[in-house]
């Protein structure tokens, strides 16, 4: 590891702390951004959310629904659950959209990420995609199912020059089979077969789901997993039905990613499958209108006030470390 690499993971480590309480979200963090100009203008917008602020500088990533159909019906994901009249956006983005994303994406996004509400290499373009991301010189990479994995499709796409691929798995082939209906074999031999052909700037890692009572199972795969690919993430299954809390300031709309949906419509919060925040759409605005729109600052103005939509009060993700309203608000307005 080069010295700037192990200077910005250490970064990295003490931003997940301040921001997350632990250092586990590290890698998440290193993976989106690796300039130091980005850090800056991430803290500043955190900075917003701490003080109350409803504004945002700027963001150092997208995260581009590539595909909304999907090949599974994994028992715990949310595609399942989303209600009919919301399923009416395009199963998959259509190559003009996809490219107004990311040929007008800002200076100051370094990753666009190829994730969603469905399965990526569904998209019969994922590799120009990946190309075209790389060409803009933006850092590419994206999350999959990996059953598709295999073939010519798994050869095109060791050739791209895809920075990570995400491979969802569970910790197990019982819990495998269960919730998602698929053998983890399968997926087990497709990325070692990946990982033998790939090229050696793309990281490939795993990503698994703890749920209530398996904890120690996922860490003992995860474990596993660490010899043999570059990176190992667990994440707590996420659910809309807590009931949270009916005064709270979330952190994720001031995150500095924006969350672009098959159809071009685009929301600050990754979580927003019932597109209860959409800002705006690519087809319509530029990202800078959209940053600056009155729809964003509206959003950011009612969670500031501790009054986010009525869903996000549901939300298991919430991130609830406001700081108390007290403290000074800013008076910046949208432009109009
Ligand atoms: C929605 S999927 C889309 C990409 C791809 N289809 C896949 O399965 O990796 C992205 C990630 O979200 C995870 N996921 C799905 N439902 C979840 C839930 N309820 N809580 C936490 N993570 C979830 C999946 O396991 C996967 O790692
Ligand atoms: S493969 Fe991914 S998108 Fe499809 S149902 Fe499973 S978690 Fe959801």
């Amino acid at each position: 590891m080069s010295i700037p690499e192990r200077l910005m993971r250490t970064v990295c480590r003490v931003g997940s702390r301040v921001v997350y309480g632990s250092a586990e979200e590290a890698d998440w963090i290193y993976e989106k951004i690796q300039h130091p100009s980005s850090y800056l203008l991430v803290a500043r917008n955190l900075l917003n959310w701490k003080l109350r602020r409803p504004q945002v500088h700027g963001v150092v990533a997208l995260m581009v629904e590539a595909a909304f159909d999907c090949n599974l019906k994994c028992s715990y994901c949310h595609r399942t659950k989303i209600p009919a009249h919301l399923q009416e956006r395009p199963r998959l983005i259509d190559w003009e959209t996809f490219c107004m994303v990311v040929d007008q994406a800002p200076a100051s996004v370094e990753t666009v990420q190829l994730c969603g509400m469905g399965e990526p290499t569904l998209h019969p373009r994922l590799c120009d995609m990946i190309e075209h991301i790389a060409l803009r010189g933006r850092r590419p990479s994206i999350f999959t199912n990996g059953t598709l994995l295999r073939g010519e499709l798994l050869e095109r796409l060791a050739k791209t020059p895809l920075a990570v691929l995400n491979v969802s798995v569970e910790p197990d082939a019982q819990t495998c089979r269960e919730f998602r209906g698929i053998e983890l074999d399968t997926i087990r031999r497709n990325i070692r077969q990946f990982l033998a052909v790939k090229r050696p700037t793309t990281d490939v890692k795993v990503r698994m789901v703890a749920h209530p009572g398996n904890a120690e199972l996922v860490a003992r795969a995860a474990e596993e997993w660490r010899s043999e690919v570059q990176g190992v993430k667990i994440g707590n299954v996420f659910n809309m039905k807590e009931g949270h809390h009916t005064n709270f300031t979330c952190m994720e709309p001031w995150g500095s990613n924006l969350f672009v949906f098959t159809d071009g419509k685009i929301s600050p919060c990754a979580m927003d499958m019932f597109k209860d925040l959409v800002i705006g759409d690519i087809h319509e605005q530029s990202f800078d209108e959209i940053i600056h729109s009155r729809a964003y600052f509206d959003i950011l103005e009612k969670f500031s006030r501790g009054e986010p939509p009525s869903l996000c009060a549901s939300c298991s993700e919430v991130r609830l470390e406001g700081v108390p309203s007290l403290l000074p608000r800013s008076s910046n307005r949208p432009k109009q």
